[in-house]
C-alpha cells in the first residue's frame, strides 16, 4: 500500500506539528501520518470528490474513523487550514498549481513553519519561489520509483541553509544527474534563478561530480 515516495514522504514529517496534507488522493500518505504520530492531528484535504470519497472509504477501511486523529475536508487548497497546523504537505503536483495554493492564501504563511513538497515540474523554481517567501531547504531526498525520479523536498521558515550541493547525498546528485541527463544542462537550469550562487553552485556541482 505505502510506496517508496510516501514512506519518504511520511519520513520528512517530523511530527513534531500537526499537519495538514493538501490534495489527500486515496489517503495513504495522512494514513500513515496518522498511525505513525498518534499525538499529532492530521487534516487531509481534497477538492475532488471522486478522490475525496476514495480518501473517506480509505479512511473507513483503515478502521480510522472513530476518535482518531485524522480528519478530512473537502475543500480547496489551504482555504481550511487554520493556525493549528504549522507543517503543510503539497505533494504529487505541478509547481504551478503549488504556488496558486500558497498565493490563493498568503497570509497563512505567518503561521506555516515548514512545507513538505513533492513537485513534479520546475523543481529548481519551486525552491526559488519558496525562498522569496522566507523558507529555505531543510532537507532533500531525491528517489527513483518505477523509473521515475521524485524530489522530495522539506523547507523550514527561517532556516538559513547551506548550499544545496552540499546538501545532497553522491546518491541525490547521481539520480539529479539521470534526471537532467548531464551536468551542463543542470547547470544552465540551475543559473536561471538568481537565489542560487552560481558561480559556488557550479564549483562545488563540478567537484562533487568528480568525486563520484
Ligand atoms: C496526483 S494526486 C497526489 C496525491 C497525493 N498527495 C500523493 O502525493 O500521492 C494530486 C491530488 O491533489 C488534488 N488537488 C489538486 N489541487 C488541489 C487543491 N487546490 N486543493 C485540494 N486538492 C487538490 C487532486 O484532486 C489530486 O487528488
Amino acid at each position: 500500500m505505502y510506496s517508496k515516495r510516501i514512506i519518504a514522504l511520511s519520513n520528512l514529517c517530523s511530527g513534531d506539528y500537526d499537519m495538514a496534507d493538501i490534495g489527500a488522493d486515496h489517503g495513504f500518505l495522512s494514513i500513515l501520518l496518522a498511525k505513525k504520530y498518534p499525538n499529532k492531528n492530521i487534516l487531509a484535504i481534497e477538492n475532488k470528490k471522486g478522490p475525496y470519497e476514495n480518501l473517506l472509504n480509505n479512511i473507513i477501511n483503515e478502521g480510522l474513523i472513530n476518535n482518531s486523529n485524522i480528519k478530512t475536508s473537502f475543500s480547496d487548497g489551504l482555504d481550511k487550514v487554520d493556525n493549528g497546523y504549522k507543517c503543510i504537505i503539497l505533494a504529487g503536483m505541478g509547481f504551478l498549481n503549488i504556488k496558486n495554493i500558497i498565493l490563493k492564501n498568503i497570509k497563512k504563511i505567518s503561521f506555516i513553519d515548514e512545507f513538505i513538497v513533492d513537485c513534479h515540474t520546475n523543481f529548481f523554481e519551486l525552491i526559488e519561489f519558496m525562498k522569496e517567501l522566507n523558507y529555505s531547504i531543510f532537507k532533500i531526498q531525491i528517489l527513483e520509483e518505477l523509473n521515475i525520479i521524485y524530489f522530495l523536498i522539506k523547507f523550514k521558515k527561517d532556516y538559513s541553509n547551506v548550499n544545496f550541493f552540499e546538501q545532497i547525498s553522491n546518491y541525490d546528485l547521481k539520480l539529479l544527474l539521470k534526471k537532467y541527463n548531464n551536468l551542463s544542462n543542470v547547470i544552465k537550469e540551475v543559473k536561471n534563478y538568481t537565489s542560487f550562487n552560481n558561480s559556488l553552485l557550479e564549483y562545488l556541482y563540478i567537484k562533487k561530480v568528480n568525486n563520484l
